[in-house]
């Protein structure tokens, strides 16, 4: 197999798109190898105190005790000072994925949220992800920051995951793919992206000491392989490593994850930052780290004097510092920092802004069920709005990717209690309200409200209106994860009182990932909306009346119980305390988790494996109009289809083509998709180019294809799949 390998960040591999993802408007070319160059000479020109400038830097946020903000820092996530002797700028950092974050409304500015990650992932649009990330990251180039903490890419290997809602999918090739694009996007202001969290960063419970036991081949063939595509594709500044173990290590010190396969396998030049809290010890250096950030939240400062100490006694460190500084600055050349500095005060065109994650919530919205009660007539007659908060806005996700305007939250939640993130702890919803939307897309009708705290009243106004809408919200936060799947505060309750009070019940769901749904066959219709962003209510709205042909596609499995996962009682939610710092209590830092369970089969994969039925599978999502796929060719890595509008609307769909069986076993896996528009009665052919990877399994240092009979098909989604293609291929062998 000839390896064409282009030198992204060094990351040497197949550059085979899959099929039909469009390339995303191309992001400024990246000349590496000067940068490199450059690098190097500049770093060699250090003298001993500069050296450990670029290797370590604080959060500069007033609430972490003791800290002084320090010249030319920017209020928000990390501060690195600069060398203006060798016109070295500082790196002002922000998070993160969905937006500038708002840090309790600290700066008194505001940003554009995007809709979350997992509703942009259910666009299967990389251009939507391009067009977001060149939005945020222009909204942080705006604010003076030079470095966007976005690409949040970990697989959800658990639903229960309290960042699902930050990440995008459970597979490798959809997550990698999307996430290349919004890196891409981000970079296009000419800044730097993160990718995170470097890796297999699964729960949130115990996210500090977690030990995550995975077979290297069962790695490299999932979580890895989404890195190794977003890296190769999106040619992120700097890779941030995770806070919790794999195979004993902490994320962050880790010889194998940092050295041997990104910098080494992968050929990564850039340069890996620590999350925040992350770093175990001054080793950490020798594992791969080059950059110590928010160090008050670490135990010391491992990464200024102590390092230099190291440095001057021990040669190892002494090469490790120069590589450090080499990688940060690549990384600052690479994106001009130093050409096209940034600086507080930009110009933000928020109404434009806004307009982007107005369309990709629309884009994002999934259609789960539908009786023929959607879409809405703009002429009903009366409609009672109930729960969600939907009169105030739409919900968010909390954490350090929180992003909110400028006037803050339309409504908080406080969840109380004392720990020193107590403050942090609360739902949030941005100023977008539904109720607003639905009466403005109906002028002519009697619309109510309730806010479902009271089921009886609610009822009463469901039973006098021709069509019931129900908001249902389910909250999520970094820092802890789901006790189940179940919606919070008896809201499926409210729901089956409704549906049992109208059989024109809707419900809308704004979750931070899959939930169960005991009422589904009572209700009318479902429509899944995620964290819908700034501009929420539109956008819902806009679904409900049929303004948007809703063309979303779950990037997630919605599981029919808990007994179906690998893991159905989440490690370590029976003994650790859900706290938002992570930190153990002393002596009970010892939680394992088995990734060797499903290995490389997350989500769809396992349900495959094991001859199951999702609630809802991934890839699913229905449409107001109706499609068909055919004519499936696979010759070789070369694969082609149509798709056709077989309704009387113009829609979007998602080709998706699957593996499903290879060798003679039974193996699914995504290889290809396309989200295309159509008229009526329009088709298009779409071409497939499959990366071989995902094709292969990783053994001893290398992929490797067997040879044999590969079956192919075409799926609606990853379950209702077409007749299957097979094609014979011959064992082939390769490295990185
Ligand atoms: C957080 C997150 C990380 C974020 C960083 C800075 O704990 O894990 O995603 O970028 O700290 O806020």
């Amino acid at each position: 197999m000839k390896v064409r390998s282009r030198l992204a960040w060094g990351v040497a591999g197949l550059m085979a798109l899959p099929f039909g993802t469009a390339q995303a408007e191309q992001a400024p070319a990246i000349d590496l190898a000067k940068s490199v160059a450059r690098a190097d000479a500049v770093a060699k020109q250090m003298s001993g105190d500069e050296k450990t400038v670029l290797t370590h830097g604080i959060m500069p946020l007033p609430f972490v005790p003791g800290t002084v903000l320090p010249e030319g820092s920017v209020p928000g996530a990390g501060f690195i000072p600069g060398i203006p002797r060798l016109g070295i700028p500082a790196l002002t950092e922000t998070d993160a994925s969905l937006g500038v974050s708002w840090v309790g409304g600290l700066r008194k500015d505001g940003a554009t949220a995007l809709p979350s990650g997992l509703a942009q992932a259910a666009t299967w649009s990389p251009d939507v992800l391009y067009h977001g990330g060149a939005m945020i990251g222009s909204e942080a180039r705006a604010k003076g920051f030079n470095v966007l903490l976005a690409g949040g890419v970990n697989l959800m290997r658990d639903p229960r995951n309290g960042r699902t809602f930050e990440y995008l999918a459970e597979d490798p090739l959809l997550s990698g793919e999307l996430v290349a694009a919004a890196i891409r996007g981000v970079q296009s202001n000419g800044i730097i992206s993160t990718i995170k969290h470097f890796a297999l960063n699964g729960q949130e419970t115990g996210r500090k000491y977690v030990d995550v036991k995975i077979a290297e081949g069962a790695a490299r063939e999932s979580d890895l392989l989404a890195f190794q595509i977003g890296i190769e594709k999106g040619q992120p500044g700097s890779v941030m490593c995770a806070y919790n173990r794999v195979h004993g290590e902490q994320a962050c010190a880790s010889d194998w994850l940092l050295n041997k396969v990104l910098k080494q396998s992968w050929g990564y030049k850039g340069f890996v930052m620590s999350d925040w809290g992350a770093v175990p010890g001054v080793e950490a250096a020798l594992g791969g780290l080059d950059q110590q950030s928010g160090e008050q939240l670490d135990k010391a400062v491992f990464f200024g004097d102590v390092l230099k100490a190291k440095a001057a006694s021990d040669p190892a460190y002494a090469a490790r510092i120069h590589d450090m500084n080499r990688r940060v600055l690549t990384a600052i050349y690479a994106a001009g920092l130093d050409r096209n500095p940034t600086k507080p005060g930009g110009k933000i065109d928020f109404a434009a802004n806004a307009q982007v994650a107005e369309e990709t919530a629309k884009q994002g919205i999934v259609l789960l069920k539908n009786n023929g009660v959607l879409p809405l007539a703009k002429t009903a007659k009366s409609i009672a709005v109930i729960g969600g908060y939907a009169d105030s806005g739409v919900v968010a996700g909390s954490g350090s990717s929180l992003v909110h305007d400028e006037k803050g939250p339309a409504a908080t939640r406080s969840l109380g209690g004392d720990s020193p993130f107590s403050a942090l702890m609360q739902q949030s919803y941005h100023r977008s309200a539904p109720l607003a939307a639905i009466k403005a897309a109906a002028p002519a009708a009697a619309v109510t409200f309730r806010d479902g705290r009271y089921i009886a009243d609610a009822v009463e106004k469901a039973k006098q209106a021709e069509v019931a809408i129900v908001f249902a919200t389910e909250w999520r936060t970094e820092g802890l994860d789901q006790p189940d799947l179940s919606l919070p505060d008896g809201q499926d309750a409210l729901i089956a009182a409704i549906a049992a009070a109208n059989p024109n019940t809707i419900v809308v769901l704004e979750t931070g990932g899959p939930v169960a749904m005991p009422w589904l066959d009572k209700v009318a219709g479902v429509v899944e909306a995620w964290y819908a962003g700034a501009r929420g209510g539109p956008a819902i709205a806009s679904v409900l009346f049929g303004d948007t042909n809703p063309g979303g596609r779950l990037p997630v499995t919605f599981p029919a119980s808990l007994g179906q996962l690998p893991r159905p009682k989440l490690d370590g939610a029976d003994w650790v305390e859900p706290n938002f710092s992570g930190d153990a209590e002393p002596g009970k830092d010892q939680l394992h988790s088995d990734y060797d369970i499903e290995g490389s089969d997350v989500g769809y994969r396992w349900f495959a494996r094991k001859g199951q039925k999702a609630l809802f599978p991934f890839g699913y999502g229905l449409s107001y109009t109706s499609f068909s796929a055919s004519e499936l060719k696979v010759s070789g890595l070369n694969a082609s289809f149509t798709i056709t509008n077989t309704g009387k609307i113009k829609g979007d769909d998602v080709g998706q083509l699957y593996l499903v069986n290879r060798a003679g076993e039974a193996k699914q896996r995504l290889v290809g998709f396309k989200r295309i528009t159509l008229e009526p009665g329009a088709k298009q052919k779409v071409t497939v180019t499959i990366d071989p990877r995902l094709l292969a399994d990783w053994k001893d240092g290398g992929w490797v294809m067997p040879a044999g009979e590969y079956g192919f098909a075409l799926g609606k989604n990853a379950e209702d799949l077409g007749a299957v293609v097979k094609v014979k291929m011959s064992r082939k062998i390769w490295k990185d």
